[in-house]
C-alpha cells in the first residue's frame, strides 16, 4: 500500500498511524453512534461464519466473535494491523483467525455468511478500485450471504454545509469542487498529537453500481443513530451536527 499525502492512500504500517487510530476508539462517536450503528445492522451473527474485512486491530472480529460468530476470520492487508490483532488473540485466546491479504484480491468463491468492513471502501480512489474492491467481497461472500459496511458519506459533498465536528474529536476537510476521487481529510484530534487521513469521494451510485456489477443486490444506505444509552453528552443538542450531517453511513447488500 501507498502512503498517505498528496492523494496516496494511508499505510498502517507506517510510524504511529496503528496506535493513533486505535486512540480514536476512546471517542464516544465511535461507541454511542458508529459502533451502534454499524453492530445494529450486523445482526444476529450467532453461528454464522462471518468475515472482518479490513479488520485491522480486531476490534469488531472480538465483538463478533463473542456475540457467537463461528468461525470468525479477520482480514487485513496491513501486517503491523493483523500483528496486533494477533498479539491480542494471544492474549485472549477467542479462536479468531487473521490473515493478511488485500481485499482487493480475488480468490475463489468462498463461503461467508456475512461480511463486514468498518471503513474500507472510502480508500476507493476510483470507480475501478471500487470495482475491484466489490469484486474481492463478492468472492468471499455465499450466494444470499450479506455485507455491511460503515464507510464515510459520500454525500458530504452535498451537504448545505459540513458543520465543525470538532467536539466529537475530529475535523473533515472537502476539496473546493466535487469530482470522482475528491479527497475528504478526516483530522482526528488526540491529546498530544492529531491524525489525518485521506478517504476518496465517489457518488452514491457508483457504488450501487460497483456492488450490482460484482454480484450483489438489494443495496441500501442507512443513517447512523445514536445509542439508547444514556451519557452527561446526551444533553441537548450535543449529537445534532452528527446525526443531521452524518459523516458517516452504513451500507448493506445481498449475494446474488
Ligand atoms: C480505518 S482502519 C479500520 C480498522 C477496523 N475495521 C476498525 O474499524 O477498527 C482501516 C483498515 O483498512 C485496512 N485496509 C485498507 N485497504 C485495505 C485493503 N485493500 N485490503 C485489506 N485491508 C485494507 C488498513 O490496513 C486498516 O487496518
Amino acid at each position: 500500500m501507498r502512503i498517505m499525502g498528496g492523494g496516496m492512500v494511508i499505510d498502517y504500517n507506517q510510524g504511529l498511524i496503528a496506535e493513533k487510530y486505535e486512540k480514536t476508539k476512546d471517542f464516544p462517536v465511535r461507541s454511542r453512534i458508529e459502533a451502534y450503528s454499524f453492530l445494529k445492522h450486523v445482526g444476529d451473527v450467532e453461528g454464522r461464519k462471518v468475515l472482518d474485512v479490513a479488520c485491522g486491530c480486531g476490534d469488531f472480529t472480538r465483538v463478533l466473535r463473542r456475540a457467537g460468530a463461528s468461525p470468525m476470520v479477520g482480514l487485513d492487508i496491513s501486517e503491523k494491523m493483523i500483528g496486533l490483532a494477533r498479539e491480542e488473540e494471544e492474549r485472549e485466546p477467542l479462536g479468531i483467525e487473521y490473515i493478511v491479504a488485500d481485499a482487493r484480491s480475488v480468490v475463489p468463491q468462498q463461503d461467508f455468511d456475512v461480511a463486514v468492513a468498518a471503513y474500507l471502501l472510502m480508500y476507493a480512489q476510483d470507480r475501478d478500485e471500487l470495482g475491484r474492491m466489490c469484486r474481492g467481497l463478492a468472492c468471499r461472500v455465499k450466494s444470499g450471504g450479506r455485507f455491511v459496511t460503515i464507510t464515510t458519506n459520500p454525500d458530504l459533498y452535498s451537504f448545505e454545509r459540513v458543520p465543525n465536528y470538532r467536539k466529537y474529536g475530529f475535523e473533515i476537510e472537502l476539496a473546493e469542487s466535487v469530482f470522482d476521487g475528491a479527497p475528504i481529510t478526516l483530522t482526528a484530534i488526540l491529546d498530544d498529537s492529531s491524525l489525518a487521513i485521506v478517504n476518496y469521494y465517489l457518488p452514491i451510485a457508483a457504488y450501487e453500481s460497483a456492488f450490482r456489477d460484482a454480484g450483489f443486490r438489494d443495496f441500501t444506505v442507512h443513517m447512523p443513530e445514536l445509542s439508547p444509552a444514556p451519557t452527561a453528552d446526551d444533553e441537548g443538542d450535543y449529537w445534532d451536527d452528527y446525526l443531521n450531517y452524518p459523516p458517516a453511513v452504513v451500507m448493506e447488500c445481498i449475494r446474488d
